[in-house]
């Protein structure tokens, strides 16, 4: 045997050596949920160790992964029903707790990037990301409620706008909408491959967001978010948020898409998002919590896969665990 590839695994000093993929807090970002009430801190029973929190406690939370390193986070609003409605007018309001508190964080922290949610289900007594008119998701109707909340967003101190409707044109829509209101320094983390996807359960327990069991209101997502049997329709979204302004591409979920990830980082020179979705999160929890699968250990394999795939970067729950470990 002239060539044995155990040679380069024989120490650690060997391995650090020849290690292809590095992972850190640097590429990652902690999703946070927010509710009204300035001082809560609520669980989420299909996602153990992840809280929904009011202001006074993102405020501390983020102190707190700082301290590890993490700079990014990725906010969404659990929105109380009262202040919801078909066309999600809460989004835009000036009392929009959501907008209050990207403020402050902004004020507390200038260094942080924050990345927001842009797409109607939170506000919606629907749940759909889009507007429903007729028993339809109305597309060019919800470029406009989605460019509002983009502007909105921008004006409270958000760095980069995180569309994850689906909706077709919304990149351009948005840019224009942004640029139109000076907010030219304001990025765009497209959601360019959004699958229709059986793991985002415990987000939508987390925002009470599930599209609902209404008559004249599709029960799925299916008409916006992609089929889970496509890759090349991913190319044909990629091309469409590129050439419309995006300045990331993103794949969601991540780890049932590694091949999408890398595809997307083999055909753009755009930074490549992948977001480790809810579901993902929860089933390695559970297991953990069995003792069938070690945590810390199954999370690290999880991200760096991810990362290898083709991932500049990660959101995940697991962020600020894996920066404490790192
Ligand atoms: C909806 C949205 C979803 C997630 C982020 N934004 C769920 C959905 O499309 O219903 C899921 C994230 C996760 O599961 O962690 N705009």
């Amino acid at each position: 045997m002239l060539s044995r590839p155990r040679r380069n695994r024989s120490s650690a000093a060997v391995r650090n050596l020849i290690r292809e993929t590095e992972l850190n807090a640097g590429h990652l970002v902690q999703p946070i949920f927010l509710m009204p009430e300035a001082d809560a801190r609520l669980p989420i029973a299909s996602l153990p160790g992840t809280f929904r929190m009011g202001i006074d406690e993102v405020l501390r939370e983020i102190e707190d992964c700082m301290q590890f390193g993490l700079l990014s986070y990725m906010m969404f609003p659990a929105v109380p029903e009262e202040h919801k409605d078909k066309t999600g007018t809460y989004a835009t309001a000036a009392e929009n707790f959501y907008l209050h508190a990207a403020r402050a964080i902004k004020e507390r922290f200038p260094e942080v990037c924050l990345i927001s949610d842009v797409a109607l289900d939170p506000y919606s007594t629907d749940g759909h990301d889009g507007v429903v008119i007729d028993g339809e998701i109305h597309n060019d109707e919800t470029l406009k409620l989605l460019d509002a909340m983009s502007v909105a967003q921008a004006q409270a101190g958000f760095d980069v706008i995180g569309p994850s409707d689906m909706m077709d044109g919304r990149i351009g829509s948005i840019r224009r909408a942004l640029d139109r209101e000076g907010y030219t320094g304001t990025g765009i983390m497209a959601y360019t491959a959004k699958y229709a996807s059986a793991f985002y359960g415990p987000f939508r327990d987390a925002l009470d967001s599930a599209p609902r069991q209404l008559q004249d209101v599709p029960s799925d997502k299916k008409t916006y978010q992609m089929d889970p049997a496509n890759a090349r329709e991913a190319l044909r979204e990629a091309a469409h948020d590129a050439a419309e302004g995006a300045d990331y591409l993103m794949v969601k979920p991540a780890l049932n898409y590694l091949d999408i990830i890398y595809r997307l980082h083999e055909a753009h020179p755009l930074p490549i998002a992948a977001y480790h979705v809810s579901g993902e999160c929860a089933m390695l929890l559970a297991a953990a919590e069995r003792g069938w699968l070690d945590y810390e250990q199954a999370a690290s394999e999880a991200l760096l896969s991810i990362r290898r795939a083709g991932a500049d970067v990660i959101i995940s729950y697991f962020a600020k665990d894996y920066a404490r470990w790192s």
